[in-house]
C-alpha cells in the first residue's frame, strides 16, 4: 500500500451529515478529535454543517462524494491525513429495501467495499461499522447478545449481513486491522440543543419521528402497528437509544482501538425495552400534547419484542448508555418543535 501519514485524531465520517453521523461529529470535536464528513447529501441538509458548528464552535471539512467514489475516497484520505474512519454512510428504510434491492446493496454493500478498497491501497486499518439490531432477525432468546444467530428478513438487513462479513474475512486475513462492528438497537433523541436531530423526507417509517410529528400536528392519527403481541400490553418492545449515547459510543470505540487492534462486535442498546404504549405515554408527558393514535394491523416483518444485552460494550470500551426515555422524547421534541 502506499502509506500516507497519518494523524489518528482526524476521522473520516462517511455520512457525517446525517442523523447519526452528525451526532458523532458533535461527540468527536468535544473529545477533541476532527472529524471530516464524505456525505452526497441525498437524505441530509447541507445546514447540518452549520449546525456542528454553532453547537461546537469548530466547522468539520466536507467532501460532497459518493461512497461507491473509490477514487474519491483514496484522495479525501491522503489530502486530509485520516487517522480512522467511522462509516455511516448507507441507505436504512427496511421497506424500501424490499421494493429497491439493487440500490441497497449497491450503496450498503459495494459502497463498503469501495471504502475498504480505498482504506487498504492507503495502508489504513482502522474503522468503525454501523451495523443494525436488525441482522438478528427474529431474536430466540432475551435480551440478545452478540453471539446470537443472525438471519436477515430483508435485503437492508441482508446487506448489513454482507458488510459485517467483509469485515470479519478482512480481519481474518489482515490481523492488524482495527475494527469495530456496532448494532444499534433503536436510536432516537436529538442533541440537547435542538440544532441536530433527525429529519425524514416524506412520511416517518420509524415510531418516534412519526410521534413527534403527530405531537407537533404535521400528521393527524399515529397508526399503532398490532396490539396482539406477546408483550405486556400487546404492542411492540424496543430497545430505544438515545443519539447522544449512541455517539458517544462510537468515541468510546475509536479510542478503544487506538491501543487495541482486533475486531470486535458489541451491541449498543440501553438493555431495557419499552412498549409502543409507554413510548407514547412518555412522549404526551415531555410535550404536553396530545397524541391520538388508532390500532391497525401488524406491520410485516416486525418482531413481538427484542432488546440488547449491551454487557459486552461495558466490558469491552467502558460504555454504557445513561440517558432514559424521558430525555430521548424531552430531545426529540425540543428538536421538533423548533423546526419551521
Ligand atoms: P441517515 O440517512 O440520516 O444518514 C446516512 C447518511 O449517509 C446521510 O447523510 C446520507 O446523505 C448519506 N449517504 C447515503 N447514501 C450515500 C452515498 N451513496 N454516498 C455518500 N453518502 C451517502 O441515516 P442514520 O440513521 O444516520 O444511519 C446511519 C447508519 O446507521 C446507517 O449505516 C444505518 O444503516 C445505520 N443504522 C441506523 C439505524 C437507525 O435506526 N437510524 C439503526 C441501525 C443502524
Ligand atoms: C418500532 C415499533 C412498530 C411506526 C427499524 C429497523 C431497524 C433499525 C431501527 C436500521 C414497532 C411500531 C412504528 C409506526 C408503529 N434501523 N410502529 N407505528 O422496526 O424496530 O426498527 O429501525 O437499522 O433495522 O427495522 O423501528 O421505529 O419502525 O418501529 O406502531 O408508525 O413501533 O410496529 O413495534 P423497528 P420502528
Amino acid at each position: 500500500p502506499d502509506t500516507i501519514s497519518h494523524d489518528p485524531t482526524r476521522i473520516l465520517v462517511t455520512g457525517g451529515a446525517g442523523y447519526i453521523g452528525s451526532h458523532c461529529c458533535v461527540e468527536l470535536i468535544n473529545e477533541g478529535y476532527q472529524p471530516v464528513i464524505l456525505d452526497d447529501f441525498s437524505n441530509a441538509q447541507p445546514g447540518v454543517v452549520d449546525s456542528i458548528e454553532t453547537i461546537t464552535g469548530k466547522r468539520p471539512p466536507v467532501i460532497a462524494a459518493d461512497i461507491r467514489d473509490r477514487a474519491a475516497i483514496a484522495t479525501a484520505l491522503s489530502d486530509q491525513r485520516i487517522g480512522a474512519v467511522m462509516h455511516f454512510a448507507a441507505l436504512k428504510a427496511v421497506g424500501e429495501s424490499v421494493r429497491l434491492p439493487l440500490a441497497y446493496y449497491d450503496v450498503n454493500v459495494s459502497g463498503t467495499l469501495a471504502l475498504l478498497g480505498a482504506m487498504q491501497q492507503h495502508g489504513l486499518k482502522t474503522i468503525v461499522f454501523s451495523s443494525s439490531a436488525t441482522v438478528y432477525g427474529i431474536p430466540d432468546s432475551l435480551p440478545v447478545r452478540e453471539d446470537a444467530p443472525r438471519m436477515a428478513t430483508n435485503p437492508y438487513g441482508r446487506s448489513k449481513i454482507i458488510a459485517e462479513d467483509f469485515l470479519t474475512d478482512l480481519f481474518a486475513a489482515e490481523p492488524d486491522w482495527q475494527i469495530a462492528v456496532l448494532r444499534y438497537f433503536n436510536p432516537v433523541g436529538a442533541h440537547q440543543s435542538g440544532l441536530i436531530g433527525e429529519d425524514p423526507s416524506g412520511i416517518p417509517n420509524n415510531l418516534m419521528p412519526f410521534v413527534a410529528q403527530v405531537a407537533s400536528g404535521k400528521q393527524p392519527c399515529l397508526s399503532i402497528f398490532g396490539d396482539d403481541y406477546p408483550t405486556r400490553d400487546g404492542t411492540g418492545v424496543r430497545d430505544f437509544i438515545h443519539v447522544v449515547d449512541l455517539a458517544k459510543g462510537h468515541v468510546a470505540a475509536i479510542r478503544h482501538l487506538e491501543t487495541a487492534p482486533g475486531l470486535m462486535t458489541l451491541n449498543l442498546g440501553t438493555g431495557t425495552g419499552y412498549s409502543v404504549l409507554e413510548l407514547i405515554e412518555a412522549f404526551i408527558a415531555a410535550s404536553g400534547r396530545e397524541v391520538p393514535y388508532r390500532i391497525e394491523p401488524r406491520r410485516q416483518g416486525d418482531v413481538a419484542e427484542i432488546y440488547a444485552d449491551p454487557s459486552l460494550a461495558g466490558t469491552r470500551i467502558g460504555w454504557q448508555a445513561t440517558r432514559t426515555l424521558e430525555d430521548m422524547c424531552r430531545d426529540t421534541w425540543n428538536w421538533q418543535s423548533r423546526k419551521p
